[in-house]
């Protein structure tokens, strides 16, 4: 075994914790104005040059009507209670009512309205109807002059945003831990307010709990030590300043503690799980230096990791200077970093400038693959960003399969959502064909001159929203310049508007996948043995690699010599035994079954969990038992996100 030693810390880490064009439209002025509290950034163009986010179009995802009355600011003051599992308290709504307005929208979801008023006065309102993906519009009568709206509620137990996790949960095992995920359209379930992402708004926050925990937050901490709120008790104070769309708020309270990584860097998480969180990721300080100087200045202060229980449902989450990472990066040889380089990179494209709704996904996460490849590549070298650039596009090539092939509507860039829950479609397409279609244009243009656009366009759409259609027309504008030849050899509204792979896409190659894929075919093909396979030094994406190479139909006799010259059923490196688990259930490999097992009900990543019972289910008479039994067992354990999703595979 070759890999082993290098990933087994990182397996006591996971097992110790049980899971358990429309620019041009005139708007009314009033909408231009700044939002309360956020000075406006230096770097910003002058208001004119930007578009608005009511010019950017409807969002089919929120009930909200901004261009009557928008939310411009959220004032939050919860208390956490443990017990009942619920956030209750008051939000302060700050708004902006365009003349004639009459009526604000909010969105809710699962959420128990107490009062609503308005100038201390009752304000008259409806909650409207309970819409399976986008919950309740909250409708309120604004009488004539209201700035400001005070919403008194509190959260269901089973709010879609919220995990609650019992003690038995975490990794110490002895208070319990509560996290938040709003991304896409979560955070309506525990914030009553315009829940759109074309709707920015500032935030400020004062979180009671239980005076042994410690809150924190996706923005800007105000107190270092919690304040004292009554016996037992303790109050943290945050604020964001930057006017932010509503997914990117969110919380976690649990028995957190912080190391330092640097002088603006640094690690949250508990405390057993803290010294293999600050060491694995060391390099975070470096990361922010390179993305700096390739795309401009880092607008968010401090930029911090909070390491989650192991049901934290994505890989990670960019929240603004507090980007939330499940514990399954902790490989123990730094090999899964790349993560933290992309919620960083999402700084800019993303939280800086924002897809106005969900059908331009692509811009959040197309342009953060780029840019994590980019600071890959600067920090560690061509050769481990090609391997990682080539996995992408092997990636691409498998969502194009999953997504009705070439001709399939979901495999362009900009997609229709309307009707769909934006969390339960396939979005792999966003990342891999929206970062390759960077890669097209900056290959096409040269570097330099590439570089150059995408840095201006941070700059230029700061704090704003973003549609394909204005993209479309900045690239035109500030790079392509009326250069016709040019304009036709980039392909531009084939890549976004188009299915399938345009003709101009360059697959990358990496020489060292190259030779594994050589070795995988030798193996697969009785050519050599196991421990023939010269593995020394593979790295995580190498094995990745070969695991994925390797025929789906392999024989027992070839499973049983993989697994007793590599252990692949005991690695502590998530990826790896991912890759291997699925091979071992295409395989109907009993023997893999305690590891798969274990491997479901000690972490809860979305990603890892839905394909792996997906595929038990395509086994039948196998699989299909096997699947129900671990999914009785793991699912009080999942997030909502991880449940709702594979409660649509296991239980149907
Ligand atoms: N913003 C996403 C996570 C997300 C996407 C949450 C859609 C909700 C809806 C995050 O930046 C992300 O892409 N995470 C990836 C890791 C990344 C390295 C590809 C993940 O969680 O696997
Ligand atoms: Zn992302």
């Amino acid at each position: 075994m070759r890999f082993i030693p290098a990933v087994r810390v990182a397996i006591a880490i996971a097992a110790a914790a049980a899971l358990a064009a429309c620019a041009s439209m005139k708007l009314p002025g009033f909408l231009h104005l700044p939002a309360r509290g956020a000075a406006q950034p230096v770097d910003q163009p002058p208001q004119a040059m930007q578009q608005t986010q009511e010019a950017l179009g409807p969002d089919a995802h929120s009930y909200a009507r901004p261009a009557e009355a928008r939310v411009t600011h959220v004032g939050l003051d919860l208390k956490v209670d443990f017990e009942r599992k619920v956030l209750s308290g008051r939000a302060t709504l700050d708004i902006r009512v365009a003349p004639g307005g009459r009526q604000l929208v909010l969105d809710t979801k699962g959420l128990f309205i107490e009062h609503v008023t308005i100038a201390g006065r009752e304000a008259p309102h409806v909650l409207g109807a309970a819409d399976p993906i986008l919950g309740q519009p909250l409708t309120i009568d604004l009488p004539a002059g209201a700035r400001q709206v005070v919403i008194e509620y509190e959260t269901s137990p089973s709010a879609g945003a919220l995990q609650w996790l019992s003690p038995e949960q975490t990794a110490g095992k002895v208070q319990p831990y509560l996290f938040s995920q709003g991304e896409s359209i979560l955070t309506r379930s525990w914030v009553p307010t315009q829940d759109s992402p074309g709707i920015r708004q500032t935030w400020s926050a004062r979180i009671t709990a239980p005076a042994a925990l410690r809150a924190v937050m996706s923005g800007r901490h105000l107190t270092s030590d919690g304040e004292a709120a009554g016996a037992g008790w303790k109050a943290w104070r945050f604020d964001m300043d930057k006017p932010v769309p509503p997914y990117l708020i969110a919380i976690a309270v649990g028995d957190i503690a912080f190391q330092s990584t640097g002088p603006r860097t640094g690690v949250y998480a508990e405390p057993s799980v803290l010294p293999l969180a600050a060491s694995e990721l060391v390099d975070m300080g470096k990361m922010v230096d390179a993305a700096e100087a390739l795309f401009g200045p880092y607008r968010w202060d401090r930029y911090d990791v909070l390491i989650l229980p192991p049901s934290f449902p994505y890989g990670g989450m960019e929240n603004p200077t507090l980007t939330f990472a499940t514990p399954t990066i902790l490989a123990g040889d730094r090999s899964l970093v790349s993560l933290i380089a992309h919620e960083l990179a999402h700084s800019w494209s993303g939280n800086l400038v924002t897809n106005a709704n969900w059908n331009d996904f692509w811009l959040n996460e197309g342009v953060t693959d780029y840019f994590e490849n980019r600071i890959m590549e600067k920090l560690y070298g061509t050769t481990r960003a090609t391997m990682l650039e080539t996995q992408g596009w092997q990636g691409w090539m498998e969502a194009i399969q999953d997504n009705g092939g070439l001709t399939g509507p979901d495999t362009r860039l900009q997609v229709d959502l309307a009707g769909r829950d934006p969390d339960e479609v396939d979005t792999s397409i966003a990342y891999a064909k929206g970062s390759f279609f960077l890669r097209t244009v900056e290959l096409t243009v040269g570097r330099e001159r590439f570089d150059a656009w995408l840095r201006s366009y941070f700059d230029r759409h700061a704090f704003q929203p973003m549609t394909s259609e204005v993209f479309l027309a900045d690239l035109r504008e500030n790079l392509i310049k009326g250069d016709a030849a040019l304009e036709a050899r980039l392909q531009l509204d084939t890549w976004v508007y188009q299915p399938g792979i345009p003709s101009n896409a360059v697959e990358p190659t990496s020489t060292l996948f190259v030779t594994v894929d050589a070795m995988a075919s030798k193996f697969a093909n009785n050519l050599t043995t196991a421990s023939g396979i010269y593995t020394d030094g593979w790295s995580t994406q190498e094995w990745q690699r070969f695991l994925s190479a390797l025929p789906k139909d392999m024989s027992r006799a070839k499973l049983d010599e993989l697994e007793r010259t590599f252990h692949f059923n005991e690695t502590g490196n998530s990826e790896i035994r991912f890759q291997w688990l699925k091979l071992a259930i295409a395989g109907r490999y009993d023997p893999a079954v305690p590891s798969l097992e274990q491997f479901l009900t000690s972490q809860g990543r979305r990603k890892f969990v839905t394909p792996l019972y997906s595929d038990l289910m395509a086994q039948g008479d196998w699989g299909r038992p096997i699947a129900q039994r671990i999914y009785a067992r793991a699912r009080p354990g999942y997030h909502p996100v991880t449940a709702n999703a594979a409660d649509a595979i296991v239980l149907k």
